[in-house]
């Protein structure tokens, strides 16, 4: 069993909910690095990318990474775009095991619409401009999530089945 656990994916994915169970599960921590940098940075997600823009919000999203790199017995949930930038792809495969929690455009936006504000990127679009930002994003973003260890159908998943393909790999 590795001992880190990284899960990637779109925003909207499950990347959190089942990683904090799936580190109950395992007996291992559970991170969540979004929350890490608003912690660091004492200001939520919308105001560092308000405040800072979001290249420097990738800098310390990177730095939380190697940070988390050197600890081990985790489960580490990524933000939807740290796999696609500052090699953090090759990163985390070389640190620990990586899964992909996969869903359909029409799937993450029905999960996202409810939680725009929170989230800068999609904050302020309409039902439609979501669905197309959805679709556009993912097409680029999937040749980095595809570089994962393991990918999962996210529908429906259950963190019983995430530990069951950790054990059995
Ligand atoms: C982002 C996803 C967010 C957060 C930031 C940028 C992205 O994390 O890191 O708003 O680029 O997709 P979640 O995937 O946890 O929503």
């Amino acid at each position: 069993m590795h001992t880190r656990i990284f899960l990637i994916g779109f925003m909207g994915s499950g990347k959190s909910t089942l990683g904090s169970q799936l580190a109950r599960r395992l007996d291992y921590q559970f991170m969540d690095m979004d929350q890490l940098i608003e912690d660091t940075a004492e200001l939520s997600i919308p105001e560092i990318f308000q405040e800072h823009g979001e290249a420097v919000f990738r800098k310390w999203e990177h730095d939380i990474l190697l940070e988390l790199c050197s600890r081990d017995k985790l489960v580490i949930s990524t933000g939807g775009g740290a796999p696609c930038h500052s090699q953090n792809m090759d990163l985390m495969n070389a640190n620990g095991c990586t899964i992909y929690l996969s869903l359909s455009p029409l799937a993450l936006q029905n999960r996202l619409i409810r939680s725009s504000t929170e989230r800068p990127l999609i904050k302020g679009k309409s039902e439609t401009e979501l669905l197309e930002f959805i679709t556009g994003l993912l097409e680029q973003r999937e040749k980095f999530y595809e570089q994962a260890t393991h990918s999962v159908n996210g529908i429906s998943l259950r963190s019983e089945e995430l530990a069951k393909l950790l054990l059995d790999s």
